[in-house]
């Protein structure tokens, strides 16, 4: 049996340091960083790795909004949100997640576009 998402991406020590990773790659990165001036940049870490360990099947317990209510009234246009997938497949390849985890992550990451994207 093919384990889950979650053991494959490392599970929770995995999944934080990646969530960590990518929340570092937005803020080096133009395109979204000015999104996050007025970021508690541990709390919101705390929160993409809550995320994560929960939605792909860990122990965790995101105790965030979800991603409507999160995002709602941002106005996040598409490149902002292509420059977000691009800041997560780099933060998976920076920890050498394989390729099959990197479609699944994103295949999941771009089905949450209703929710986010002008919204
Ligand atoms: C699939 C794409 C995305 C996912 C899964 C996602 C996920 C999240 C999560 C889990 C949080 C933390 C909520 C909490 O802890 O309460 C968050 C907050 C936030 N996201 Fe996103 N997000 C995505 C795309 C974007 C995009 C494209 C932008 C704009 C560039 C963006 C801007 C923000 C901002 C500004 C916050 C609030 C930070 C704060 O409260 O300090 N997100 N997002």
């Amino acid at each position: 049996m093919t384990a889950s998402l979650y053991e494959r991406l490392g599970g929770s020590e995995g999944i934080t340091r990646i969530a960590s990773d990518v929340v570092d790659l937005h803020l080096d990165n133009p395109a979204v960083s000015p999104r996050y001036s007025a970021s508690n940049i541990e709390k919101l870490k705390h929160g993409a790795a809550t995320f994560f360990i929960t939605a792909t099947g860990g122990p965790a317990v995101y105790e965030g909004k979800d991603m409507l209510a999160t995002h709602k009234g941002m106005n996040i246009n598409a490149t902002e949100y292509m420059a977000v997938l691009d800041d997560c497949l780099a933060g998976l390849e920076r920890n050498n997640i394989g390729q099959r985890e990197q479609e699944e992550v994103l295949f999941a990451l771009y089905g949450l576009r209703k929710e986010i994207l002008a919204v």
